[in-house]
């Protein structure tokens, strides 16, 4: 019976007879100049026609001046965010499809196209332009995109013909000592949820501001590594994973207390555990760009504490058994230590000399004294000499563990290409025998180039727990994992180096990834392989038909849509136009697990 609803809700749009693709430029349907005049004044003249960063070193555009400023500027993460013409990796400006570039560093005779850049952007300064550009993209029917801080790694922060919304400007910064969400029944006995400090941030908050507010204040947030990721969009909305302090506090979607949204339909409205539940629930996991654009995020706030910081780092000349043998007791050694929320993470990668190095970092929480480290660690130290590798080993006591969370990382160079892929570990994986030893089997069938990473962050502790009874919408095996292997691929500015690192990670290593622990599916939306096969499963498993549902009542239109994120089985890949069929009413992937009935 409700299956035949969810096949109504599939093919509605259809029979309801909104247009097939979304208009594009040669379109009649196109805007035309008054109206996107029009959309400007209601705006207050925030709207800009964009043309890609590397416009102004191509003729007709071209100048001397400018291009030698943008090929300085352009390895500026910061810089790359606040600019409408831009994301973060010159790979998704591009659209290979079409041949489509404007490289930087290109002759300036060549041409330069627009790609994947929008055509316009509302470079927003308030909720209320939010919902003007909403409303217009739905009306006038045109492709919709959000570009928070232009990270995503699948590109789904831009899009061909696209307008787009830059939520770069909403940078407020607010605390709370005792948040009460709104419409909080005011017992007594009110959830744990509630009286907690907390911090309401703009769209547009990056990581690194977050922190540097939070510390001032004596506070830690659950947030990411790298200094520009944006904190309310993509981040929190795909789970948000802390290396840090994920396995003492969990993923950052765990401790979102609020969420302020525009809607498709361009209404502005507050979801909690006490309002629109069901958006609340889909908005903490289902992924950024898909239910609505979140404006204001309220998260929980945590007091600062001390913490000892290790590191250990040695390279080899290559990967032989005694190196994958050392890798293994790094595996072990950080079981050992990540009990009580002490979190870890080992790095495994190649130098440009194509070397091989290890770096591993041990988070020691809420412990003043480097000395409790040096001792667990000192076992293996030995196993290293024994091997005769030489390795960096140092200890760092941090009285407040907010200054460490504050030191800008590598990751935050922009410019360059990359492209990530993911596994969720299970405990049960790791915890079985020979589980450190099958896992280092399998990163040792991936090709790595130099350039290449593969991160391993601890996972388990409180991300296993439901915090304060929330349930979130993230895949549920991220609630029985132990690891969460991120392999991060960069690559030099040509499109053959592009084509050459998608098809490698396609081809090659991310089946590899998919095979650790292949009784266990779960894939980290915000790092995956942009190709990645069934990724209802994958990113969302039994959870992905409620999530579908919502969408469909929030979105039945598809103003908000991003590469593989829910509902895009009904759009091509850029979202442009819907398929003939959708594989929502015509194949069993995303029916795996069937409605209750
Ligand atoms: C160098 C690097 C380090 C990283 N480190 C971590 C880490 O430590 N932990 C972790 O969990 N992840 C990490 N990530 C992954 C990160 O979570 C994703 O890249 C994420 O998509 C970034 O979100 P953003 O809003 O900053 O980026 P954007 O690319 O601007 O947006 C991402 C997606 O969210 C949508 N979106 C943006 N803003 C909104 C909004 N206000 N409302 C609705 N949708 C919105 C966009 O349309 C897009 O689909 C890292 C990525 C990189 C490249
Ligand atoms: C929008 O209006 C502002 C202020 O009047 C103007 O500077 C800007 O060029 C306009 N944008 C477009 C796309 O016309
Ligand atoms: C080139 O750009 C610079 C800096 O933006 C500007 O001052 C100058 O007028 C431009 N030159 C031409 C010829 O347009
Ligand atoms: C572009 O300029 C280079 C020299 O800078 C020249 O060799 C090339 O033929 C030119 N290409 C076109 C299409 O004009
Ligand atoms: C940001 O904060 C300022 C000062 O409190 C306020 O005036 C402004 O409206 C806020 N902006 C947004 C977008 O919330
Ligand atoms: C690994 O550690 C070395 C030595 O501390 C450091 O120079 C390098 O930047 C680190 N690399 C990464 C990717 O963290
Ligand atoms: C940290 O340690 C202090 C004192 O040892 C204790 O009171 C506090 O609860 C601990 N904090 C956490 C988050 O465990
Ligand atoms: C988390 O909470 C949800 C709902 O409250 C429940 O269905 C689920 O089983 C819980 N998971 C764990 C691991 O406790
Ligand atoms: C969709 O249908 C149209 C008209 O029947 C056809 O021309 C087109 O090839 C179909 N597209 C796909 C992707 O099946």
């Amino acid at each position: 019976m409700l299956a035949i609803v969810g096949l109504l809700l599939g093919i509605l749009p259809l029979v309801s007879g909104s247009a097939k693709c979304r208009c594009q430029p040669s379109d009649a349907c196109w805007p035309s100049e008054q109206d996107w005049n029009a959309l400007n004044d209601s705006i207050h003249g925030h709207l800009v026609r964009v043309r890609p960063i590397g416009h102004v070193c191509h003729e007709p555009f071209y100048n001397r001046t400018s291009c030698n400023e943008r090929v300085r500027l352009q390895t500026d993460s910061n810089w790359r965010a606040a600019q409408p013409g831009a994301l973060q990796s010159f790979n998704w400006e591009n659209w290979p499809q079409r041949h489509e570039s404007c490289t930087i560093e290109a002759k300036p005779n060549s041409t330069c196209e627009q790609g994947r850049i929008p055509w316009y952007s509302a470079v927003v300064h308030s909720v209320d332009e939010i919902q003007e550009a909403v409303r217009f993209a739905k009306k006038r029917n045109i492709r919709l995109v959000i570009k928070n801080t232009g990270h995503d790694s699948s590109g789904r922060s831009g899009a061909p013909y696209s307008l787009q919304i830059l939520t770069n400007r909403l940078n407020n910064i607010t605390f709370h000592n005792n948040f009460v969400a709104s419409r909080a029944p005011s017992r007594v006995n009110a959830p744990t949820t509630t009286r907690v400090p907390a911090v309401t941030i703009g769209a547009g908050v990056m990581v690194g501001e977050l922190y540097a507010a939070a510390a001032s204040r004596g506070y830690i947030v659950v947030a990411g590594e790298c200094t520009t990721v944006g904190v309310a969009g993509g981040y929190l909305q795909g789970g948000g994973v802390s290396t840090v302090l994920s396995p003492m506090y969990g993923l950052a979607a765990d401790h979102v207390l609020e969420l302020e949204v525009v809607t498709a339909q361009g209404d502005l409205i507050i979801t909690n555990d006490y309002q629109h539940r069901d958006l609340f629930w889909a908005l903490r996991g289902g992924g950024g760009g898909t239910y609505g654009i979140v404006t204001r995020a309220t998260m929980r706030a945590f007091p600062d504490m001390p913490s000892v910081i290790s590191t250990i780092s040695f390279t080899a000349t290559q990967a032989d058994d005694i190196f994958w043998q050392t890798v293994t007791q790094v595996v072990e050694l950080t079981r050992s230590l990540s009990v009580n929320g002490n979190s870890g993470q080992y790095i495994i990668g190649r130098l440009s000399n194509s070397h091989w190095f290890v770096n591993w970092t041990m988070f020691v929480l809420n412990e003043t004294d480097s000395k409790s480290v040096d001792g667990k660690v000192a076992p293996f130290l030995s196993l290293l000499n024994w091997f005769g590798i030489h390795y960096q080993y140092r200890s760092t006591e941090y009285p407040k563990v907010s200054t460490f969370l504050a030191i800008p990382k590598q990751a935050d160079i922009g410019g360059v290409g990359y492209l990530q892929s993911s596994k969720v570990v299970s405990e049960s994986f790791m915890g079985s025998i020979g589980g450190a030893s099958r896992l280092v089997a399998s990163l040792s069938e991936l090709s790595l180039d130099p350039g290449a990473l593969v991160t391993v962050n601890v996972l388990g502790g409180q991300v296993n727990v439901n915090t304060s009874g929330v349930c979130t919408s993230v895949h549920p095996n991220w609630r029985s994992s132990a690891l969460l292997v991120v392999l991060m691929q960069s690559f030099p500015p040509t499109s053959q180096a592009q084509a050459a690192a998608h098809e490698k990670l396609t081809q090659i290593n991310t089946p590899v990834l998919t095979l650790i622990d292949p009784g266990s599916a779960g894939v980290y939306f915000n790092e995956a392989d942009p190709e990645q096969g069934h990724f209802q499963a994958a990113f969302w498993g039994r959870h992905y038909e409620r999530l579908r549902r919502i969408k469909d009542q929030w979105d039945m239109d598809g103003v908000f849509m991003v590469r593989n994120g829910v509902g895009s089985e009904d759009w091509d890949v850029e979202s442009l136009c819907r398929r003939n069929a959708t594989v929502w009413s015509s194949t069993s992937n995303c029916r795996a697990d069937a409605l209750p009935s």
